[in-house]
């Protein structure tokens, strides 16, 4: 192909914190060093179908370093491969209107189409380059859980606000000699669940990875009341199991890639609990989206520069069909069907159940209720 002139950025699936930093860096770099337009279309593969874009300059994105969320706003359900349409006799059919997409990046001029996105967005990206399209991928989930790459923009700062809950916890817990369930985000991954509770003291960390009974956890309990500690604060992942399978899904997202949403399993343990010890009050809070949102940690706003140098990189070389990952510390790429395809077999990354940080964890006395 010629040169690049023109490149467009979209972000698609939920939000997640770090996109903005990752849209201002790739904007400014694209624009400074390699003399790029750079536009965005608007809640994703919605504003690539409905040509709805912005064009971004350096001054619309300067002050959106830090800010979570995503200035082109998402959609974490149009599929332009398989778009639901109501027939003549009021029916659902899904289409492929793709072309359209295809069609609507040749109009505006678009070289490269650069998406921001987690499994089902970059499966979107992946089919795109397979019909022609120039993509760049930068991949996003807060939950740690991509094969890929060993991490991603998102999980520290998601990590660190369920720090701050969980330090805030135990100072109650504490004064109450209370037990206090806390549920943090994670889908089918036990990474921030973990992170956020070794990091914030829970003397307790449920997790995917590691089923739990509630025997277990009445125990442990009744183990840190012997050794003078009457209090205990538990980090409940979200997609957490109990040992005979049972899991809490909150509700179904029907038209969704990714349509199970888990929610109320930190009520569920507090519930169980309440019924099994006498000596303790049992109460069960559950941040929910407040992990997601707000200002971004430091270490994010230093790392999604990093993904976003490293996508204009790509695009400068002509690179296209890759995303942009982190081995160990250095930057380099993946090809999108290489990713996918892990993804699609169910290759994600889990939390190891014996491994060093899981040790770890049990050598300082944390219960992972699985004993
Ligand atoms: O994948 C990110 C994530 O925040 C998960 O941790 C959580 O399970 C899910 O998205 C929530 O999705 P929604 O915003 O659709 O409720």
């Amino acid at each position: 192909m010629g040169k690049v002139k023109k490149i467009a950025l979209l972000s698609g699936g939920g939000d997640c914190p770090g996109l903005n930093a990752v849209i201002r860096a790739v904007t400014k770099a694209a624009i400074s060093k390699y003399g790029y337009e750079v536009i965005g279309y608007v809640y994703g593969y919605d504003g690539l179908y409905k040509n709805n874009y912005i064009e971004l300059t350096e001054q619309k994105v300067e002050g959106i370093y830090k800010e979570g969320g995503t200035i082109l706003f998402s959609s974490n359900k149009t599929n332009l491969f398989d778009m639901p349409f109501e027939d003549e006799d009021g029916n659902i059919v899904k289409r492929d209107v793709s072309d359209v997409g295809v069609e609507n990046l040749k109009q505006a001029g678009v070289d490269v189409l650069v998406v921001l996105g987690g499994d089902g967005t970059l499966t979107s990206a992946r089919d795109f380059a397979r019909k022609g399209v120039n993509v760049i991928g930068i991949p996003k989930t807060m939950d740690n859980d991509l094969a890929a790459t060993d991490l991603t923009y998102g999980f520290i700062s998601a990590m660190s606000v369920g720090t701050d809950f969980i330090d805030r916890l135990n100072t109650t817990a504490k004064s109450h000699h209370r037990v206090i369930c806390c549920e943090l985000m994670g889908r089918d991954a036990g990474w921030i669940a973990l992170y956020a509770g070794l990091a914030g003291n829970a003397s307790c960390i449920l997790i995917p990875e590691i089923p739990f009974s509630i025997e277990s956890i009445v125990k442990h309990v009744a183990k840190r009341d012997e050794q003078g500690l009457p209090y205990t604060v538990i980090a409940v992942a979200e997609g957490a199991k109990y040992a005979d399978g049972t899991k809490v899904i909150g509700k179904i997202v029907e038209d969704s890639p990714d349509p199970i949403r888990y929610s109320g399993l930190a009520q569920k343990v507090a519930d169980d609990l309440e019924a099994a010890i006498e000596n303790h009050e049992v109460r069960s809070v559950n941040p929910g989206h407040i992990i997601r949102g707000g200002d971004i940690d430091a270490y994010d706003r230093i790392i999604s520069i990093r993904f976003a140098i490293k996508a204009v990189e790509l695009i400068s070389q002509g690179l296209f069909g890759n995303v942009v990952t982190l081995k160990g510390n250095d930057m380099t790429y993946s090809s999108l069907e290489e990713v996918i395809g892990q993804a699609k077999v169910g290759k994600q990354k889990h939390v190891d159940p014996s491994g060093e940080l899981v040790m770890a964890a049990k050598a300082i006395g944390v219960c992972f209720g699985d004993d």
